[in-house]
């Protein structure tokens, strides 16, 4: 049997897809909104199937990935807390576009179709907010797909290092630990070619791996 847990309105209003709805609203969307915890490796959404849910991270980090028969994989994102998915297949009623496996342990909140289209139709911030997101994705493919066709290996590691990096005391560095073999599936190189890149990069003094975490030299930008 699946364990949900109960959804305050204080919990929504935590979540950017909800902030603008006011408490009334809030409180009917509570009712409709299921709380769950997925283990490490969890399979939430499977490419191809129908849709039936909108998800939103209230913790870990999930990669949405596409892969072919042989077991090839390109990870198209990697989403974290606050973020939502599964958006797609329930606006335009088509398959699921990609599959989403869970990095971590991760808490998400579910809501079905038909409470997400009567929530959008109710509410026109929820609509802009969804957009925005949409808008948001767009621009880092297109990012991507230039990044692709236009930079060498090198230049694909450095962005995506920058792209993960916090700011941390004046200083740019990597927190999430993602490995070399996602970092490949991320950028489309081998996992080889990743590693040699991050050893050259970490020579030429552009990076400074510490422990779990890798602080980015401003020189970096050059490397890009
Ligand atoms: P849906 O097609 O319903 O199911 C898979 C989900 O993965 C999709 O909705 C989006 O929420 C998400 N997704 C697909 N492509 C991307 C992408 N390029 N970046 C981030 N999320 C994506």
């Amino acid at each position: 049997m699946v364990a949900y847990a109960n959804v305050s309105t204080l919990l929504l209003r935590n979540v950017p897809l909800f902030a603008m709805l006011q408490e009334h609203q809030l409180a009917l969307l509570a009712g409709a909104v299921r709380r769950r915890s997925f283990p490490r490796g969890t399979a939430i959404i499977a490419a191809g199937d129908a849709t039936d849910s909108l998800y939103i991270v209230i913790s870990g980090r999930l990669k949405v990935l596409m892969s072919d028969e042989h077991g090839r994989e390109v990870i198209l994102s990697i989403l974290g807390p606050g973020e939502f998915f599964g958006e797609m297949g329930l606006l335009d009623d088509s398959p699921r576009s990609a599959s989403v496996v869970t990095l971590e342990a991760c808490e998400l909140l579910t809501i079905s179709k038909t409470d997400f289209k009567l929530s959008l139709a109710d509410n026109f911030e929820l609509s802009l907010m969804v957009m925005r997101g949409l808008v948001k994705r767009l621009r880092e493919a297109d990012r991507k797909i230039g990044s692709l066709a236009l930079m060498d290996v090198y230049g694909r590691v450095a962005r995506l290092l920058l792209e993960m990096a916090d700011d941390i005391d004046g200083e740019k560095i990597v927190v999430k630990k993602l490995s070399k073999q996602d970092i490949a599936k991320m950028i489309g190189a081998s996992r080889e070619m990743v590693s040699r890149v991050m050893k050259d990069l970490q020579l030429g003094g552009y990076i400074e791996v510490r422990g779990r975490s890798i602080a980015l030299r401003d020189n970096i930008l050059l490397a890009e």
